[in-house]
């Protein structure tokens, strides 16, 4: 296409402490609401309902998100919201249960089963239900993305369903509910805002509009992923965090991703890996993979990342942004080798198959065929 498409409907409202206005900001979409998350954040949800209660939104809670939402998952979420009668889905918590909700919302009322818009079937436009995304970890961007990744276990299948009616109609991005995700969940969420900041950095759909996006996200991320990791209670820290992954989200909906986000899927449905740290641990191969054909690009990623490079040729400065995103995720813990979670040779060939026909490799910098695919995984293994 030439030219650059940017949409983004979503209604964002940032700052420590928004999540209080979740009430008078729900109250135009209707009179009950039906709150998604899980079940370890159930006290952020009971608070959800009781803002939503106060403001005269009747609430349910769903609280059943257990991982990375599947397709029986969405089927149960789904149900709840009709038996609910809910007018507006309030999806709370990481990746995991913003792309559950946001799923149960847009097939709220579909005539078919989950299952059938995973295959491809077309939505009836009209059927969605609002949807608001309050994100609890700095990850994968949800609250501003058109898509939910799904895992369908019995096709061994993790892919996204995607439409532009998808976009939550408001996000809610309050740094303060990050104030106590866990080290390790800090920086494996961290490394996938990362990845998805320099992967529409690079990637071919990157354009005028999104590029200062992905870059204000890397700068953010780059400076303050450790930080967070190490001082969880550090505001500041933390709202780099968050607000690099919104940003990261709003660059990535646009530009789309690339070939760490093409594995991520096959090699996450096969050993189970989860998504941030499959990111981490593939980012610096792919980065690697990627420098002949995006030097300038990466060059500024450097910079981008603190890195002076006013002494250094465009591909030297580029090799070091790649040491700097190596270094940095083994300061936070993200493994850099896959062996240790089963991957083996003898399932390259299947993997690099599935990774494919995963749309988002196809705007990665450097095309891919099957055996690039293959030297990657062997080069991470
Ligand atoms: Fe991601």
């Amino acid at each position: 296409m030439a030219g650059e498409r940017f949409y983004l409907p979503t209604e964002i409202v940032t700052g420590a402490g928004c999540f209080g206005e979740l009430g008078r900001l729900a109250r135009r979409f209707g009179r009950r609401a039906l709150v998604i998350g899980s079940r370890g954040r159930l006290g952020l949800l009971e608070r959800a309902a009781g803002l939503l209660t106060e403001a005269g939104i009747e609430p349910a809670v769903w609280a059943e998100v257990q991982g990375e939402p599947t397709l029986s998952a969405v089927e149960e979420a789904r149900a709840r919201a009709r038996e609910a009668e809910a007018e507006v889905i309030v999806g709370i918590g990481g990746g995991s249960a913003l792309d559950a909700a946001k799923a149960a919302a847009g097939l709220a009322h579909q005539p078919g089963a989950v299952a059938d818009y995973h295959r491809g079937r077309r939505l009836e436009p009209g059927r969605n239900l609002p949807f608001i995304a309050v994100p609890t970890t700095a990850g994968t961007g949800a609250e501003v993305t058109r898509n939910a990744v799904l895992i369908d276990p019995e096709r061994g299948v993790k892919e996204s369903i995607r439409d532009d009616s998808w976009f939550p109609a408001l996000a809610l991005v309050d740094p303060e509910l990050t104030l106590s995700l866990p080290p390790a969940v800090t920086a494996s969420t961290g490394a996938d805002a990362l990845c998805q900041a320099i992967e529409s950095y690079v990637s071919i759909g990157a354009g005028p509009l999104t590029d200062p996006l992905a870059a204000e996200a890397i700068r953010r991320i780059g400076r303050s992923l450790a930080r967070a990791v190490e001082q969880g209670s550090d505001l500041a820290a933390r709202s780099d965090m968050l607000y690099g992954s919104l940003l990261a989200g709003m660059a990535m909906t646009n530009a789309r991703l690339g070939a760490v986000h093409g594995l991520a899927h096959p090699l996450g449905a096969r050993y189970g890996i989860p998504h941030g740290t499959v990111c981490g641990l593939l980012l610096p191969y792919v980065m690697a993979y990627n420098l002949p054909a995006a030097a300038e690009r990466y060059a500024r990623v450097s910079a981008l990342l603190g890195i002076d490079v006013s002494s250094l040729s465009m591909e030297a400065a580029a090799e070091q942004g790649v040491a700097r995103v190596r270094a940095l995720f083994q300061q936070v813990g993200i493994p850099s080798h896959l062996a240790p979670y089963g991957v083996t040779e003898d399932a390259f060939d299947a993997l690099a198959a599935e990774a494919l026909a995963q749309s988002s490799l196809h705007f990665n910098p450097r095309p891919l065929q099957a055996e690039d695919v293959r030297a990657i995984l062997a080069s991470a293994l």
